[in-house]
C-alpha cells in the first residue's frame, strides 16, 4: 500500500470516529420525551396511585359526590430531587355520577426546555382508547398551553410538587 493511501484511510478513521463521537454527546444532550399514540395505549394498567370522590375540581360540572377519578402513574413514577424525570406519564380518568366518561386527561414530562415556566410538562386530552384527541378542526390537544393555558395555570397551585396535585 502506497504511503500516502495508508494517510488517507487513518485520517477517514478519524474522521469517522470524530462524527460518531459528537452524535453521542448530541444526545447526552438532548433529554427530551415527544410522546405519541403508543405513549398511553393501556394506561389503565398503569400504576394506580389514588382513587377520588367527588366533583372533579378541573371541571366543576360532572355531577356529586359520586363522580370519580383515577390517577394513574406509567411505572409509579417519582420525583427525585423534587422534579419528575423525562418521560414521566401521568393519567387521570375522570367518569361522572352516572359512570359515564367525563375526559382524561394526561401530563408528560418532554423535558429539553420545552416550557421553562411550567416545568417542562405536556398537557393532553385523551381518547377513550389512550389516542391523543383531536379538535374540532383536528388539531392535537395537546402542548404547554392547552386549552389556551387553563391546564397549567391550574396547576400551577401545585408547582412546589414539580406541578402534580395527586403524589
Ligand atoms: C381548576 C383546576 C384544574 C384545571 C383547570 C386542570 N386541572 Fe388537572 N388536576 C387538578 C387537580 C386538583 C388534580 C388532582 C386530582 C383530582 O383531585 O382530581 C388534577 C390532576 C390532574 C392529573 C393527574 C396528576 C396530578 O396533578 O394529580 C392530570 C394528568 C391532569 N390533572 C391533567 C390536566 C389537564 C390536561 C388539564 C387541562 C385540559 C387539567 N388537568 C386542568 C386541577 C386542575
Amino acid at each position: 500500500m502506497k504511503k500516502t493511501t495508508i494517510i488517507t484511510l487513518l485520517l477517514l478513521a478519524f474522521a469517522t470516529q470524530t462524527v460518531f463521537q459528537s452524535c453521542t454527546d448530541d444526545n447526552d444532550e438532548i433529554n427530551e420525551f415527544v410522546a405519541d399514540d403508543s405513549s398511553f395505549s393501556g394506561f389503565d394498567l398503569f400504576h394506580l396511585h389514588a382513587t377520588k370522590q367527588g366533583i372533579d375540581p378541573a371541571m366543576h360540572s360532572n355531577g356529586d359526590s359520586t363522580a370519580q377519578r383515577k390517577i394513574y402513574f406509567k411505572d409509579d413514577v417519582s420525583p427525585s430531587n423534587g422534579r419528575y424525570p423525562v418521560g414521566a406519564i401521568v393519567v387521570k380518568h375522570s367518569t361522572n355520577s352516572d359512570g359515564s366518561l367525563n375526559q382524561i386527561t394526561a401530563m408528560v414530562k418532554r423535558g429539553n426546555n420545552f416550557d421553562t415556566d411550567g416545568g417542562d410538562w405536556e398537557y393532553f386530552m385523551l381518547q377513550p382508547d389512550g389516542k391523543i384527541a383531536k379538535d374540532p378542526s383536528g388539531n392535537l390537544m395537546r402542548g404547554a398551553k392547552l386549552m389556551d393555558g387553563m391546564c397549567q395555570n391550574c396547576h400551577t397551585g401545585a408547582a412546589n410538587k414539580d406541578y402534580i396535585f395527586s403524589k
